[in-house]
């Protein structure tokens, strides 16, 4: 069936990943250490985590790493891959749940960062950042989308980014699904990846408490098998709603779709959302096209399990859903960014000779809302117009520390950079040691300190770009000053 688009065309032109470039191996140290912690062996909870969870990595930011920077990092890669004139993008927008600063938007330091970097005036450009949990990137997405179809922003495009550090109390059974990673889209009214279909996307939203964190606090507070509940009974709610109000034309886009994409905290959240979903599709399919009505929520996820095991669902979610799943379990969760990394690992795994069809979009965010959208792949073998590239972002660093770029830490580095976030405050104002100094990246390089006459800046985060780390001695105060390097930063200090 097709659908033709009442409204302007407008989608994903090109998308980029940045994954920190520390992670925990779960099945090493963390799992011979936590295991007798929670009353069983390595070899069981790692079974458990890779098959039951499907998770085997987490990426882990290093100390000069926020939010901030893992953004800027991920629209420095767009820019430079797609050669972006940013005096074209009329709007930033970011989607995060871990921002920097509980009053300025993230975006206003992303922008200032490539601001400095490309040495250009930015400040044309609006900037917000939204926040609600992982739904955040989708609501931005959505906004960025209505600006640039609606031609406010006079030709010009936008960038929407994702970016988010997933951090849970160290022994917490969320522990294992940490991760962290930006996402970043070049959002176009010609887009070379994907078209977005012209309707709008109904939301749900309840108001739960399944998953919060408190602004005293750096890590969520989560009631996990609760929060995996509400999240498919959103996934329901939103179905319903999307139904009830375009029915013809969204049982028609659910109905094609090739690809299925979901929120994905850890990789078998996706699978369970499949199984729902592959239910609600197979009774539209039936003869009176219609949604069987939901029973309660144990005997839901009965009938899940049930249909999870069938030969039918193992065969339409390999070939539908489990493209896009393939790096998550090696990062972790980026909240906001998640069901935009299964993105990018879709269309990095098609490559450009296989894209094309339709991908059913489902966007979660814990407190709870939720939507469904559509769009269409770019078919062709053109031009790769993403920048994913997502296997060069994952690989590990070879003996020699040259080719590659992520690196294990150990079980006393990942619990140092866990408690940082925790102990910051007034008293403490300065950037911890990193593990890897920074190189060709953005870094936070200093905390201000001033409460002067002249300058009042405590607490205040100061970005830098780090082209390539080196000794304080070789550093003059001109080259220092050439190179813009604050004095102050943690890593020149070493
Ligand atoms: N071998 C194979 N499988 C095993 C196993 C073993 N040795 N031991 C246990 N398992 C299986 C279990 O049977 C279970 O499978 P099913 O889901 O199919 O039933 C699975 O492993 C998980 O085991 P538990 O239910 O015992 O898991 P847990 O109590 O450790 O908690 C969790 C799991 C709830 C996901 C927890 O990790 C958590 O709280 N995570 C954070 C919250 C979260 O991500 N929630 C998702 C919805 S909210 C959301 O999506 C927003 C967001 O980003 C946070």
């Amino acid at each position: 069936m097709s659908v033709s688009n009442d409204l302007a065309a407008v989608g994903i032109d090109a998308i980029s990943v940045y994954v920190p470039r520390l992670y925990v191996d779960l099945s090493a140290e963390w799992a011979r250490v936590r295991a007798p912690e929670q009353g069983t062996d390595a070899a069981t909870l790692t079974q458990k985590l890779t098959k039951g969870i499907g998770v085997r990595r987490m990426a882990i930011p290093d100390a000069h790493e926020d939010s901030a920077t893992m953004a800027a990092m991920a629209a420095k890669r767009l820019i430079d891959g797609l050669a972006l004139n940013l005096a074209n993008i009329g709007y930033l927008v970011v989607g995060t749940e871990t921002t920097v600063d509980q009053s300025k938007s993230i975006g206003a330091y992303v922008l200032g960062m490539l601001s400095r970097h490309y040495g250009m005036s930015l400040s044309h450009v609006g900037c917000p950042q939204i926040q609600f949990a992982c739904i955040g990137t989708t609501y931005a997405l959505e906004a960025a989308a209505a600006l640039v179809r609606s031609g406010q922003l006079r030709g010009r495009s936008a960038l929407v980014i994702a970016t988010d550090i997933a951090r849970y109390p160290k022994g917490d059974p969320g522990e294992c699904t940490q991760g962290a990673g930006a996402v970043a889209m070049h959002i176009s009214a010609a887009p070379r990846l994907l078209e977005l279909d012209g309707l709008h996307w109904p939301s749900i939203t309840v108001d739960e408490r399944d998953f919060f964190r408190p602004n005293w606090s750096s890590e969520a507070v989560v009631d996990g098998q609760y929060s995996v509940d509400v999240y498919l009974d959103c996934l329901d709610r939103t179905l319903r709603a999307s139904l009830e109000q375009h029915r013809p034309e969204t049982a028609g886009r659910l109905l094609e779709s090739q690809h299925f994409l979901f929120h994905t905290p850890f990789p078998r959240m996706a699978e369970h959302a499949a199984a729902r979903l592959y239910r609600r599709l197979r009774a539209l399919r039936g003869p009176h096209a219609t949604l069987e009505p939901t029973a309660s929520v144990r005997e839901e996820r009965t009938r899940d399990r049930e249909v999870a095991k069938s030969d039918d669902f193992q065969a339409w979610f390999a070939k539908h859903c489990a493209p896009a799943l393939r790096h998550i379990s090696d990062v972790g969760n980026t909240y906001s960014g998640a069901l935009y990394l299964s993105f990018a690992s879709l269309v990095d795994g098609l490559g450009a000779a296989g894209r094309g069809g339709r991908v059913t979009f489902f966007s979660y965010g814990s407190g709870a809302s939720a939507k469904l959208f559509t769009g269409s792949l770019a078919s062709g073998g053109g031009d790769v117009l993403h920048v994913a590239e997502i296997a060069g972002v994952l690989a590990d660093l070879d003996a020699t520390g040259t080719v590659g770029r992520r690196r294990a830490l150990s079980l006393a580095e990942y619990e140092r950079l866990h408690d940082l976030h925790q102990q910051q405050s007034e008293a403490r104002l300065e950037v911890a040691a990193s593990v890897l100094p920074p190189r060709d990246e953005f870094a936070l390089a200093r905390f201000g300190t001033e409460r002067s006459a002249q300058r009042v800046d405590v607490g205040y985060r100061y970005y830098d770009y780090v082209a390539a780390p080196r000794a304080v001695a070789d550093v003059t105060p001109t080259a220092r000053a050439e190179a813009s390097l604050p004095e102050e930063a943690a890593w020149a200090q070493q």
